[in-house]
C-alpha cells in the first residue's frame, strides 16, 4: 500500500505543535518537516523520533521542498506571527511574500495533493494559493472557522454544563473579526439553546477575541488550532466525509461569490467535496455578506 505522507512547511509554534498531535495520533506514515530555519526543522525531526518507542511507526524528518512530492497533504504554517493586540489582517503582506516563494516551490515537485493553510489571515492566505497553484477549489483548503467553531461550541458547553461534543453550532465567515455565530441552528440534541441574550453576546465576543487573549497572556496559539488540522488532515486521510467549518472558495453562496470563508464544508479524500447550504436568516446573511465584503477588499490590495 502507497504510504501516506504529510508534509508540515513552517515548525514555529503551530507547525510543530501540530507534527506532534499528527504524530501521537498516528496519522499518516511519513511525516516531513521543512522549515526556513532548517536547523529549527532537524532538532523537532530528532526531538521527536526519540519519542518513538512511546508512539507509533511514523517516519519523521526534516525535509526539502523535493519531499514534496508524493505528498498526499501539504499543511503551510510559515509566516509571521500576530503580535499581541494585532489584528490578523495586519500580517497579510508580509505572509503574501513568504507564501509567493514557498507555493512555487511546493508547485515543482507536487501537483496532486492537497494545500492545508493554517497561516493568517488564513482566508486570503487559501484565495492566493488558489490563484497561485491553479489548483482545483477542492485541493486548496483554509483551516477556516473550524477553530471559532470548537471554542464555540466549548463555551456554549461550559455555559450548559455540556459536553461541546453534543454541542452543534457554527461560526462562518472570516476566521477574524467579522467572523459570524449561526445562532439561528445552533442546538442540543435538535433542540434549541436555551441561553439568554447577554450569554450569547459574551459567548461570541469570547470567541471571537480568544485568540487575542491568548496571544496577550502567552504570546501565540497553537493546542487548539493543532487539534484542528489534525481533525481536517484525518478527515481527508479516512476518507470521512466530515462536515467541518473550513475555508473554500464560494461560489453563490447566500449571494457570496470569488471569496474564501469559513462555511460547513463535506470533506474527503479529495479534500473539500460540497459547500453545504445553510439556512441563515437575514440577519445572519447581511453579517457573511459584511465579511465577505471585508475579505475582498483585502484580497483587492493584493491583487493590485
Ligand atoms: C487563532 O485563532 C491566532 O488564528 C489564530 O488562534
Amino acid at each position: 500500500m502507497k504510504k501516506t505522507r504529510v508534509v508540515v512547511i513552517g515548525v514555529g509554534a503551530v507547525g510543530s505543535t501540530t507534527a506532534y498531535t499528527l504524530l501521537l495520533r498516528e496519522r499518516a506514515d511519513e511525516l516531513v518537516l521543512i522549515d526556513a530555519n532548517q536547523a529549527k526543522a532537524v532538532g523537532d525531526a530528532l526531538d521527536m523520533n526519540h519519542g518513538m518507542p512511546f508512539v507509533g511507526q511514523t517516519k519523521v524528518w526534516a525535509g526539502t521542498y523535493e519531499d514534496c512530492a508524493g505528498a498526499d497533504i501539504i499543511i503551510i504554517t510559515a509566516g509571521a506571527a500576530q503580535k499581541p493586540g494585532e489584528p490578523r489582517v495586519d500580517l497579510l503582506k508580509r505572509n503574501i511574500a513568504i507564501y509567493d516563494s514557498i507555493v512555487s516551490e511546493v508547485l515543482k515537485y507536487n501537483e496532486d495533493g492537497i494545500l492545508l493553510i493554517a497561516t493568517n489571515p488564513v482566508d486570503v492566505m487559501s484565495y492566493f494559493c488558489l490563484r497561485k497553484s491553479n489548483w482545483p477549489t477542492n485541493r486548496v483548503i483554509g483551516s477556516g472557522t473550524l477553530l471559532d467553531s470548537a471554542r464555540f461550541r466549548y463555551l456554549i458547553g461550559e455555559e450548559l454544563e455540556l459536553d461541546p461534543r453534543s454541542v452543534h453550532a457554527h461560526i462562518i465567515g472570516e476566521h477574524g473579526d467579522s467572523e459570524l455565530p449561526v445562532w439561528s441552528l445552533a442546538n442540543v440534541a435538535g433542540s434549541q439553546l436555551k441561553l439568554d441574550e447577554e450569554a450569547k453576546t459574551r459567548i461570541y465576543t469570547n470567541t471571537r477575541d480568544a485568540a487575542y487573549q491568548i496571544i496577550e497572556a502567552k504570546g501565540a496559539t497553537y493546542y487548539a488550532i493543532a487539534l484542528a488540522l489534525d481533525r481536517i488532515v484525518t478527515a481527508i486521510l479516512h476518507n470521512e466525509a466530515a462536515v467541518l467549518n473550513v475555508s473554500t472558495l464560494l461560489n453563490d453562496y447566500h449571494g457570496v461569490s470569488d471569496v474564501y470563508l469559513g462555511v460547513p464544508c463535506v470533506v474527503d479524500r479529495q479534500g473539500v467535496r460540497e459547500v453545504l447550504d445553510i439556512v441563515l436568516t437575514d440577519e445572519e446573511t447581511a453579517l457573511l455578506h459584511k465579511s465577505a465584503n471585508k475579505l475582498k477588499s483585502l484580497i483587492q490590495t493584493i491583487e493590485t
